[in-house]
């Protein structure tokens, strides 16, 4: 695992654009894995600045995201579908029909898992994939004790994270599942980015990276993997 250690969120999220978009350059035609949550913001916003300053062209890139919420439409604000179109993807020149994101209102578990896995081999696996750790080690939609063998599946969301969504949705209907990749989907990938920030991750990215790998803290499994890039701020990476 190499680890790039950051001043401070800005700085990790400039350091983690560096190496996402020197994949780009260097393989204008890569096939990203993408990731919602508040840690990639700062990094996309950082992309969409170097782009509209003519420094990275995403027209031949394909990007696939980690997950996305069942019952909710592209439209829905807090669909991932959303989260993405705003964030990131109408600023860029990244051509709409190469963006993928599970589609939240398929109701047939294994339709859309099928679908989805051979949309990734499809366009010839992920080249470089992005991922935030939940407070828990969970890694996309894989909560503690997700086996490390599936590939995209429905899960049931936890409480904790049905009660933190919960202010999002001020009519109560609060998603209680969604699609995401597995833990074999996403070590398949050839490269991995890691990004983590703050005082509140610092136990947990001690645990995940510098601790027992175990089901326990689904980030763990990363370091199985054979190439790995961890962007840390200093609060973050304080423990170890
Ligand atoms: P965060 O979420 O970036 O908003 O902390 C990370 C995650 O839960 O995967």
């Amino acid at each position: 695992m190499r680890i790039i250690k950051a001043n401070d969120y800005a700085d990790m999220s400039r350091k983690a654009a560096n190496v996402l978009s020197a994949q780009v350059i260097l393989k204008p035609n890569s096939v990203l894995g993408l990731a919602t949550g508040s840690t990639p913001l700062g990094m996309y916003r950082q992309l969409i600045e170097w782009h509209r300053k003519g420094d990275i062209d995403f027209s031949e890139v394909t990007t696939i995201n980690l997950d996305e919420y069942i019952g909710l439409a592209p439209r829905h604000p807090q669909s991932y579908r959303w989260f993405m179109d705003n964030n990131l993807f109408r600023h860029i020149n990244i051509k709409p029909a190469n963006t993928h994101v599970p589609d939240g209102l398929e109701p047939d578990e294994a339709r859309e898992s099928s679908r989805y896995e051979a949309l990734i081999q499809g366009c010839g696996g992920i080249d470089m994939q992005l991922l935030g750790i939940g407070h828990n080690g969970h890694i996309g939609f894989n909560e503690p004790g997700a086996a490390f063998e599936k590939n995209t599946h429905r899960v049931p969301l936890t409480d904790t994270t049905i009660h933190a969504n919960s202010r999002f949705f001020p009519d109560g209907d609060v998603p209680r599942e969604a699609y995401t990749m597995g833990i074999r989907s996403i070590m398949q990938a050839r490269r991995i980015l890691v990004v983590v920030s703050g005082k509140s991750k610092a136990e947990i990215a001690r645990r995940a990276f510098f601790g027992a790998v175990t089901p326990q803290i689904p980030a763990s499994v990363l370091q199985l993997h054979n190439n790995v890039t961890l962007v840390g701020d200093a609060e973050a990476l304080s423990l170890y």
